[in-house]
C-alpha cells in the first residue's frame, strides 16, 4: 500500500511497485483518482470519503509519505509480520542505531517514537524511517527504467529558479500531482 499515490513520491513509488510486481493499493483523493489509476494502481482508496484502514488488510507493506494518524492506522492494514516504510513518521531508535546517531540521539528517538514501537509490538510488524540519501547507483538503474519507457515522471509544473519561492508555497499547499521541478537555467 502505498499511501498518496498522486503525489511527487507517490507517482514514482506506484511506478516502481508495480514493476516489481507488486498488487499496488493507494490513497488520492478525486483529484488523483485518473492519474494513480493511469501509472497502474491496482485499488485506489479516495481518503477523503473512505477509511482505508477498514477497506485494506491483509497487506505485506506500507509506503507512508504522510505520517501522524495515517502512519498508526497503517498498522491495521498489514498482515503479521508485514513492514512500515516512512519518510514522513518519526524516526526511531531503528534509525538511529543503523544512522550510527550514538546512544544518546538513539535513546531520545526510541523516547519519542514510542507509541509507533508499541504499535509495531501489538501488530507483529516492522516500521522503518527512511531518509533517503542520494545514489549513484539507485539513479542509475531508475535512468535504464525512464529510458526504456518502464516508468515516465509526473510533471506538475514547472518554475524558473527565480520564482523558487513560489514553487515551495505551491508543495507546501499539499495538492501537487507528481513532482515540481525548479529549472536552473
Ligand atoms: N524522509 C525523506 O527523506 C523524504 C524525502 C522526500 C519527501 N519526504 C516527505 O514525504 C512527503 C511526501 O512528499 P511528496 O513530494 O510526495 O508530497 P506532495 O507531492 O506535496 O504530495 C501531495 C499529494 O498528496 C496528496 N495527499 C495529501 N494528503 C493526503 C492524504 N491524507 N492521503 C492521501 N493523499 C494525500 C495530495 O492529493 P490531493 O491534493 O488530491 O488531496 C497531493 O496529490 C512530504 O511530507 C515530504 O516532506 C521525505
Amino acid at each position: 500500500m502505498i499511501h498518496a499515490g498522486s503525489g511527487g513520491v507517490g507517482t514514482f513509488a506506484i511506478q516502481l511497485a508495480k514493476l516489481m510486481g507488486a498488487y499496488v493499493a493507494t490513497t488520492a483523493s478525486d483529484r488523483g483518482y485518473a492519474l494513480v489509476q493511469s501509472l497502474g494502481a491496482d485499488r485506489i482508496i479516495n481518503y477523503r470519503k473512505e477509511n482505508f484502514e477498514e477497506m485494506l488488510s491483509g497487506y505485506d507493506a506500507v509506503y507512508d509519505t504522510i505520517g501522524g494518524e495515517v502512519l498508526e492506522k497503517s498498522f491495521q492494514v498489514l498482515k503479521p509480520n508485514g513492514k512500515i516504510v516512512s519518510i514522513s513518521g518519526l524516526p526511531n531508535a531503528r534509525f538511529g542505531r543503523e544512522a550510527n546517531l550514538g546512544w544518546l540521539k538513539t535513546t531520545l528517538l526510541s523516547i519519542v517514537s514510542h507509541r509507533i514501537t508499541t504499535l509495531e509490538k501489538k501488530n507483529q510488524a516492522r516500521y522503518h524511517f527512511l531518509f533517503m540519501k542520494p545514489s549513484g547507483l539507485q539513479l542509475e538503474r531508475i535512468k535504464g527504467y525512464l529510458e526504456d519507457g518502464l516508468i515516465k515522471p509526473v510533471i506538475d509544473k514547472v518554475y524558473d529558479f527565480k520564482d523558487v519561492g513560489q514553487a515551495f508555497q505551491y508543495l507546501e499547499g499539499g495538492s501537487a500531482k507528481g513532482k515540481v521541478i525548479v529549472k536552473m537555467k
